[in-house]
């Protein structure tokens, strides 16, 4: 039985925290707005989705290499980009309660189409039209004051002998590519690449969301999957086609069901973009942007060139034609990918004498990969026995061993994280040295030879 959508988004968010995926952070103390941790088997998942992307994108690539760039980086950089001035959102504030929204958010509330594409004048525009209807979501009131734009970025004081972040503040990355666009020069320089060519990296980025929405969809800070392709201004629109058709096929490789994704063209293009397309998954609320694939033209290399003072032009070795390469990228949230992932692969079956809920993974992202229990936890011998098999397993696999409560719970839980098969060690194994394996999906159960194990998981895994 496939899953009910209208409460799909609590049962997730309810499961992640219950089994150790995903929790509020600092929550003995309250939370903290917008930002979450990643608990032992939500870290499992968000590590294999990133060693997955970066297979794809780097391992599989002959063109594109890695980078991990600093998260504090020159000022500069942040005024080149056109952060400080222009990387905002559009604020309002209800004035009988001082609660902040985004004025989007708002008029969502109330079905009045505004999305996160519109111009802040057209969003400010509508909400102005609009202002009588909406209601605090804090406190009921409907009173707010007129819109403005509220910068992203987040100022610290490091360096900075004032204490003050607001004179002279380091910023926090608002991006991860920033920091590839200012090592474009480093990397051509000391590793044999030519145009096209790409880098690509992953890191934490840190952006002040006005409000706390849709779990580990918007967060304050976050994980960021980012490559960007450096290339011949003719070449930027076929390679773009080649970038947007890889990155569409490298979600149905993941796992997610075409019928879950689109493509949102943006009908509005900054004045430097060439063309922009965002690939969106149906989360639980409804479709959201999950990945942006976006032709920037020179904007971002010419912008860095005339702050910084440096050439960053490209020559041609064989033509010798000269031009400041054109950018294509591709750009997507670790945590927007978990939160797909996990929308994916909950299920509620039916079940002999009851129900269950398993987390059909694909075996690759699968935080557990092999569970192994004794049958009995009060028999020494299947315990000593298990945990010989646990021994050697987990040489190369993740794995867990369990010899808590009854062997139909151990079977409930390792459903619920999603662990693709559980070995029982039962007085059989003691006998003729053979284990059950348990299928996570089937459900069945085959007895095979210890001595066999290890090869099943290979072939299987
Ligand atoms: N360099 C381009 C860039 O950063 P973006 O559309 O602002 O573009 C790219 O962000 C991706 O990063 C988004 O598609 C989303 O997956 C993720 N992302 C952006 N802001 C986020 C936030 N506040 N919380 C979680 N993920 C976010």
């Amino acid at each position: 039985m496939k899953k009910e959508k209208n409460d799909l988004m609590e049962k997730i968010v309810s499961l992640a925290k219950r089994r150790g995926f995903v929790y509020l952070s600092s929550e003995i103390y309250g939370g903290f707005a917008s930002i979450y941790d990643y608990g032992p088997y939500g870290v499992e998942l968000a590590n294999n989705i990133k060693d997955f992307w970066w297979k794809e994108m780097v391992q599989l690539r002959e063109d594109i290499v890695g980078l991990d760039s600093a998260i504090f980086m020159n000022p500069r950089i942040w005024e080149a980009s056109g952060h400080v001035a222009g990387f905002s959102d559009p604020l309002t504030e209800c004035k009988n309660c001082h609660a902040r929204f985004r004025m989007d958010h708002l008029l969502e509330e109330i079905k009045v189409q505004a999305d996160e594409k519109m111009t802040e004048d057209e969003i400010n525009k509508i909400f102005k039209e609009n202002i009588e209807k909406i209601a605090c979501p804090s406190c009921g009131k409907k009173d707010f004051a007129e819109g403005r734009k509220f910068n992203l970025l987040v100022k610290s004081n490091l360096g900075n002998i004032t204490d003050n972040p607001s004179e002279n503040p380091a910023y926090l990355r608002g991006e991860t590519c920033q920091g590839i666009y200012v090592n474009f020069k480093n990397v051509l320089d000391s590793v044999r690449v030519k145009i096209p060519f790409g880098i690509a990296q992953i890191g934490k980025a840190f952006r002040n969301e006005i409000t706390a929405r849709q779990f580990i969809f918007r967060t304050r800070e976050f994980e960021q999957m980012e490559m960007q392709y450096f290339l011949d201004p003719e070449d930027e629109m076929k390679e773009y086609e080649k970038l947007k058709k890889a990155r569409w096929d490298y979600y149905l490789k993941l796992g997610l069901n075409e019928k879950n994704l689109k493509w949102h063209k943006h009908e509005k293009l900054v004045f430097y973009a060439k063309a922009a397309y965002d690939i969106e998954y149906r989360f639980p609320f409804g479709f959201g942007e999950l990945e942006g694939v976006h032709a920037r033209g020179d904007y971002d290399l010419s912008q860095h060139a005339k702050f910084s003072g440096k050439d960053l032009s490209y020559t041609e070795p064989k033509t010798g034609k000269k031009f400041i390469p054109h950018i294509i990228e591709s750009s997507v949230g670790v945590g927007r990918t978990v939160l797909a992932v996990l929308t994916e692969a909950y299920m509620e079956e039916k079940i002999d004498g009851g129900e269950r809920v398993v987390m059909k993974f694909p075996k690759n992202l699968a935080p557990i990969k092999i569970a192994v229990f004794p049958l009995l936890r009060n028999k020494p011998e299947l315990v000593k026995y298990a945990q010989e098999i646990f021994n050697d397993l987990k040489e190369d696999f993740m794995c867990e061993f369990d010899d808590n409560g009854n062997i139909g719970k151990r079977y409930r839980r390792q459903d619920e994280i999603g662990t693709p098969y559980c070995v029982t060690v039962d007085f059989d194994t003691l006998e003729e040295d053979t284990a059950t394996i348990r299928d996570r999906d089937t459900m069945e159960q085959k007895r095979i030879k210890i001595t066999d194990l290890k090869r099943f998981f290979v072939n299987n895994l």
